[in-house]
């Protein structure tokens, strides 16, 4: 048996009040980062992180669990339990870590949910622009309380490609993607949040979106928000998407046939 519309409908609505609570909380850090002690991540020189990243998740974490304890839970920082739940919350705490620490306003928070193995619920929140990105599957995409609606171009050409990247993927697939882009008259725009990056596809912003290799906690949300709003993605759970990431690519239906064209490259 599925989750009820009401169901569904109760965790849209929570997961909308806990992204803007995280994001409150997480401006509070930002205000005073110079006080934050910076880490980085084993392995990698630009994979930064903070006790904001982890403090922020636990209250998320703390707020979801209190109102649906058999929900599963999969965060960047603190990893995962019940993942087999029927609604499993995938969450990206601050996604654009290093431009938090440095004072670069593009950072969100990035909170999804999976149900019965569909994404479902896709919120990203930008307290330092008061922008809520909303989403639940059948209900529309949202920018505070206004629809949205993606780009409606036919060609790479009329519009701004999103692209991010890390340290993860050989350079060369991103740097294969923007030669070709570029080759064909489009442009990119790189901001450090994919998940950030994926919303302003959603809003119309930017035409499409491409990165080579996401976590499922960076992608998930703006995958929803996306398709909500009238675009498309590749199948971001095939395989082992949701454990292992995989690469993500958005656009309206057109746009998403070249972009993928362009990665095959
Ligand atoms: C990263 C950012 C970056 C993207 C990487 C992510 P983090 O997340 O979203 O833009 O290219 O794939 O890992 O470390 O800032 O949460
Ligand atoms: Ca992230
Ligand atoms: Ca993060």
């Amino acid at each position: 048996m599925s989750l009820t519309s009401e169901a569904l409908t109760q965790r849209y609505q929570l997961a909308c009040e806990v992204a803007q609570a995280a994001a409150d909380f997480a401006l509070t850090f930002y205000q005073q980062r110079q006080q934050l002690v910076v880490e980085r991540k084993a392995g990698n020189m630009q994979d930064l992180v903070s006790r904001a990243d982890r403090e922020v998740e636990d209250l998320i974490r703390s707020r979801l669990q209190t109102a649906f304890p058999d929900d599963g839970f999969l965060g960047e920082e603190g990893g995962g339990s019940q993942a087999s739940a029927r609604c499993l919350w995938v969450v990206d705490p601050i996604d654009g870590t290093s431009c938090f620490l440095n004072g670069l306003h593009t950072w969100c928070v990035a909170i999804a949910a999976v149900v019965d193995g569909e994404p479902s619920i896709g919120v990203i929140c930008d307290p330092n622009h008061r922008e809520l990105f909303h989403a639940c599957k059948g209900k529309g995409a949202w920018l505070n309380d206004v629809p949205m609606q993606v780009h409606q171009g036919a060609s790479l050409q009329e519009g701004m490609t999103g692209i991010s990247n890390s340290p993860r993927i050989a350079p060369r697939r991103i740097a294969g993607f923007v030669q070709a882009l570029l080759d064909q008259g489009g442009m990119f725009v790189r901001s450090g949040s994919g998940a950030l990056t994926t919303a302003y596809v959603a809003a119309g912003r930017l035409i499409g979106f491409y990165e080579p290799h996401m976590n499922a906690w960076d992608a998930l949300a703006g995958l929803v928000l996306v398709r909500e709003a009238g675009g498309v993605s590749n199948d971001f759970l095939a395989g082992d998407g949701l454990s292992s990431g995989n690469a993500l690519m958005l656009g309206n239906p057109a746009i998403y046939q070249q972009i993928k064209a362009l990665a095959d490259h």
